[in-house]
């Protein structure tokens, strides 16, 4: 399940330069950008076979702020569940451990993006705006496309640009630098550019961040491919193409930072490749700031 990429999905998708520079840069946001603990040991809990849910309910028991954080999701209008659930024990045997398994490192990751306006036209808010907006949009795309998995629909969108915050973490000046040269040239693509500042792009970074913390491959490919899902082969790319759609609609309606969507227009393939058609890109859309507001409230950071 968290096998990397391999064959010529990762070899197509970066050269030796760019090879050393996401090893060197990734290396040394490990220690900064790390899961907490708590996080990383649900996830190898919820990998392992023969973990039971109360093995997941006893490693929350012992995390209250955590456990909190989970009830408040489950309970939120974003998840819109008819009653409310009042212990973590209920929301497993109720959602599952996979899906609580997705919550928790979705819960988690709020303060990931802390770090406020960090030059002219650049705020961290407007990108976590952008990344819950894909994360609201890829759940509802995925609920219309008939593949479900709610929770790793959110998570999924949630983390595609997280190797906008590595860049962030590790390369502050250069990121900076990035921002204002997009500014400067409004026909450059955020990926070009990277790749001329800072030697590797967002997506190589992500996929490498979630080989590192042993995230389940579909996520490599989210956020190693979702500028450019036909690439991957058909069997592994419906996830993709469906956060590469949310990126696109998300970017349409203004929703947070959407400098890095290359395009407006959904490539029909890509849309025919997960069963999508025009109007059901219309109704997302309409139901998609409300989806967002809600789910802004839910993850909001209270300290
Ligand atoms: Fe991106
Ligand atoms: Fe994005």
């Amino acid at each position: 399940m968290s096998q990397a990429p391999s064959g010529t999905e990762s070899t197509s998708s970066k050269n030796k330069d760019s090879e050393a520079v996401i090893q060197a840069v990734t290396r040394e946001i490990s220690h900064i950008a790390t899961l907490p603990e708590v996080t990383l040991k649900i996830i190898r809990l919820v990998e392992d076979p023969d973990s039971t849910a109360q093995d997941l309910n006893n490693v929350i028991s012992n995390d209250p702020a955590l456990g909190a954080r989970i009830l408040k999701v489950v309970n939120s209008a974003f998840y819109g569940l008819p009653g409310q659930i009042g212990s973590t024990n209920r929301a497993i045997v109720l959602l599952g451990l996979n899906a609580v398994k997705n919550i928790a490192v979705a819960a988690s990751l709020t303060k990931l993006f802390r770090g406020g306006q960090i030059c002219a036209s650049f705020n961290a808010r407007d990108l976590w705006h952008h990344s819950i907006a894909v994360g609201a949009c890829t759940r509802l795309l995925a609920a219309k496309s008939g593949l479900g998995l709610p929770d790793e629909a959110f998570l999924a969108g949630l983390i595609h640009d997280i190797g906008l915050m590595v860049e962030l973490q590790a390369r502050r000046a250069q990121f900076v630098e990035v921002v204002e040269t997009l500014d400067q040239n409004p026909n450059l693509t955020l990926r070009e550019t990277e790749i001329k500042v800072i030697g590797a792009n967002h997506e190589q970074f992500g996929a490498e961040l979630c080989r590192l913390w042993k995230f389940p491959v579909s996520f490599s490919y989210v956020t190693g491919f979702h500028h450019r899902p036909l690439e991957l082969e058909p069997q592994n790319r419906r996830l993709t193409c469906i956060v590469h759609i949310a990126d696109i609609l998300s970017s349409r309606l203004n929703l947070g930072f959407s400098r890095s969507v290359e395009t407006q227009e959904i490539n029909p393939d890509v849309l025919s490749d997960v069963g999508l058609t025009p109007e059901d890109i219309e109704e997302v859309l309409q139901k998609l700031p409300e989806a967002t507001d809600e789910a802004m409230v839910m993850l909001q950071d209270n300290g």
